[in-house]
């Protein structure tokens, strides 16, 4: 399905309107056929639809207007096509029927390059006008057109509800196998400044991500030195996540020291006092062991055979994903393949293995294993890069496509490292994009943050 704005103010519009009848099939509206005040209609950059683009002059207040018919009231969305060649958002004022509601237009990298800009709004019957006006002495963006359409199912959360393991595969709340794409955080003691507002609404309505996964270290300056603090951040995290219909991995982000077990005592306190509190929600999965290295799987096996019962006590349903040997690399990292995990599986229901790979390091050996093993165990690949292991250094993005199209063919949910400015490669935003952004579009993004955005991005099939 295709899907569009998640803004959080509307969610519970679109949640009591889901089942009226969509406003109406998708229509197109050609800007420089509207109504344009303080703008031309020009052709000089190529790529736009129809006849050319509207060119708001550079002034507060120009705007271009629409009317849209609807065949009756009801929710709506409204996809507009720019291009900005600069790198300065330029911020317009969209007024449905005098209603305004204020959208970024981010640069869009060169005036050739078009890209969208979605929001959802109610539309009456009969003709409804939609101003879209200048709010900065730059003008709009050139603008291309509007495509006014029925809204789509919904959120992730809402189209799937509930997930549950079966068989080898995630299944939705009707049994349908599904696939969740999505982001990590970096170590929120570290980037907690990139996961605001603006940042989360762009993750869940520009990225159309559908699930975030909240990486707590536990270690480094992490959840140890303050259990309290770091607790109530994934708290608010997970109500972010569940405000926006996104799904929230919580990760147990255990790193140095590898044996998990070092940690099982605070792990048992943390996912507790989660589970408690959450275990109402229907949009959670619990990531128990990030990384576990230097042990053997027996000895990860036993830490999870330990914490599950713990979680289970409060909370029956959330799918709960183990890490594995070695890195959570199913054991190859230290020679050893899921054959171990096969013959020695955890004791529990409804659980998951995960796999982490970065596509410049870990070759076909670890794509091999990938393949086998999701053949054979229920994998969720909650973290990987399209550069070293180190997350930085640079991208082979051949491999990745690789990795990715093998994800899309046995529906292996994934989660890519991550939503972050730090300086590293494999952070998205370039470095002092935290905490004002812009978030959305492509502009404040490095090359492995344009390249994983757009397939974020890549309507689901739920
Ligand atoms: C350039 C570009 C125009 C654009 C303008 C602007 O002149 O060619 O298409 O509208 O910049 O900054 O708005």
């Amino acid at each position: 399905m295709h899907r569009s704005v998640r803004l959080a103010a509307i969610a519970a519009i679109v949640a009591a309107s889901l089942q009226a009848a969509p406003a109406q099939a998708a229509t197109t509206y050609e800007a420089e056929n509207a109504t344009i005040s303080q703008g031309v209609a020009e052709s000089n950059h190529a790529g736009y639809s129809g006849t050319g683009f509207v060119n708001y002059d550079n002034t507060t207040g120009s705007y271009v207007e629409f009317a849209v018919d609807a065949a009756t009231a009801g929710p709506a969305t409204l996809t507009f096509r720019y291009a900005n060649g600069t790198t300065t958002n330029r911020p317009m004022a969209v007024a449905v029927n005098g209603t305004t509601t204020t959208r970024d237009f981010p640069g869009t990298g060169a005036w050739t390059t078009w890209q969208e800009a979605t929001l959802t709004t109610t539309l009456n019957a009969g003709t409804n006008t939609v101003r879209a006006t200048a709010t900065t002495a730059n003008g709009g963006p050139n603008l291309d057109r509007l495509v006014v359409g029925a809204p789509s199912a919904g959120t992730p959360v809402q189209a799937n509800g509930q997930l549950k393991v079966c068989g080898v595969k995630l299944c939705n709340a009707q049994g349908k196998q599904i696939q969740l794409r999505g982001m990590s955080s970096h170590g929120l003691q570290w980037y907690y400044q990139c996961l605001n507002t603006a940042s989360l609404d762009a993750l869940a309505n520009d990225w159309k991500a559908d699930v975030l996964r909240i990486s707590m270290y536990i270690q480094e300056d992490g959840y140890e030195t303050n259990p309290r603090l770091f607790t109530d951040r994934v708290h608010n995290l997970i109500e972010q996540a569940t405000a926006r219909g996104m799904y929230a991995i919580v990760d147990w982000h255990m790193l140095s020291p590898g044996d998990p077990n070092y940690n099982l005592s605070r792990a048992k306190t943390f996912f507790t006092e989660i589970a408690q509190r959450h275990n109402g929600k229907n949009n959670l999965l619990y990531e128990i062991a990030n990384e576990p290295n230097g042990v053997s799987w027996s000895t990860v096996r036993s830490y999870a055979n330990q914490l599950i019962p713990v979680i289970r006590q409060y909370d029956p349903e959330t799918p709960i994903l183990v890490g594995t040997r070695a890195w959570s690399s199913l054991g190859v990292s230290d020679g050893a393949s899921e054959t171990e995990i096969i013959n020695n599986p955890v004791n529990a229901d409804n659980i998951m293995y995960t796999f982490h790979f970065y596509a410049a390091s870990h070759g076909s050996e670890y794509l091999d294993t990938l393949s086998r093993a999701a053949d054979r165990l229920p994998i969720f690949v909650t973290e990987f890069g399209t550069q070293t292991a180190s997350g930085d250094g640079s991208n082979n993005f051949t491999r990745s496509q690789q990795y990715l199209d093998l994800m899309a063919q046995k529906k292996i949910s994934w989660v890519n490292w991550n939503f972050s400015d730090d300086f590293r490669s494999g952070a998205v935003f370039t470095e002092g994009t935290c905490p004002n952004g812009p978030f959305a579009g492509t502009s404040r993004l490095k090359p492995a943050g344009v390249w994983i955005r757009d397939r974020v991005r890549t309507p689901d099939d739920f």
